[in-house]
């Protein structure tokens, strides 16, 4: 897409995505006070710097699923606001910390003909044992519960993580994007899922996420992210948790 399509392409989404508020505003005259409301509550989302919380709460799994229109791979899932481009490269276990469960997460990854893709770059990041994230507090380094696998001659890595904790879509129950979630009739907390990102040139980027057989909100995440071909029954070896994953890449655009 060139330049001025690109511009061309932006005016009307842009431009659409006004015209689609303005319908709605007119379906059921908002009042200015109503209006004012949304406005300072908006303002609120900035202020507590809920903006990307509330944007991938929202509107990143629709992306997803418009990537899904054109791919015939594994399926797209919201990356969430918690992805670090520069997770550290690791073979056999992502560095954890404090009261975890072993976690040994085995992939294949493959084409779309079935063959292994060798060589696919996988970022994995997952919530620690109390649902935070590394990388976002000087005395959580981002080289805990999160790192860089690369496949094999057979398209297969195997490392090992920890069982992630379920954690709040929202800085809290009260907070600006809680309260639209509990208008809505949702709550706030998301099962317990592990982030993944597959690259290799050639290929579409994939970001995905897995989540759990049985977990107790997997009927009603905030985010819309579960699937049933993403939710997994873990198995046990030797006494640890195993999510054991094939997945699809689909060629490059
Ligand atoms: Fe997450």
């Amino acid at each position: 897409m060139s330049g001025l399509e690109k511009q061309q392409r932006a005016q009307t989404i842009v431009g659409d995505i006004i015209n689609a508020i303005r319908d709605v505003l007119r379906k059921h005259d908002v009042t200015f006070n109503e209006y004012r409301a949304g406005f300072m509550h908006l303002i609120g989302l900035a202020k507590a710097g809920e903006v990307p919380l509330v944007l991938d709460c929202f509107l990143n799994q629709t992306i997803c699923d418009i990537e899904m229109k054109t791919r015939q791979g594994s399926r797209s899932n919201v990356e969430g606001p918690y992805f670090l481009d520069d997770a550290p490269m690791v073979t056999d276990a992502i560095k954890v910390r404090g009261d975890t469960l072993p976690l040994l997460i085995r992939c294949q990854v493959k084409d779309l003909q079935g063959q292994p893709i060798p060589d696919v770059i996988t970022d994995i990041w997952f919530a620690d044992s109390n649902g935070d994230y590394s990388g976002y507090s000087e005395d959580f380094p981002k080289d805990y519960f999160r790192g860089k696998v690369t496949t094999d001659s057979d398209g297969k890595y195997a490392v090992m993580g920890s069982i992630p904790k379920e954690y709040p879509m929202a800085q809290d129950e009260d907070g600006p994007t809680g309260k639209i979630i509990e208008l809505l009739g949702g709550q706030i907390m998301r099962p317990q899922h592990v982030h993944f990102k597959y690259l290799k040139e050639g290929y579409a980027p994939l970001t995905t996420q897995s989540y759990f057989e049985g977990e107790k909100y997997l009927n009603e995440d905030p985010v819309g992210g579960v699937f049933e071909d993403l939710t997994h029954q873990l198995k046990e070896e030797n006494g640890v948790a195993v999510l054991d994953l094939d997945v699809v890449l689909d060629p490059a655009e």
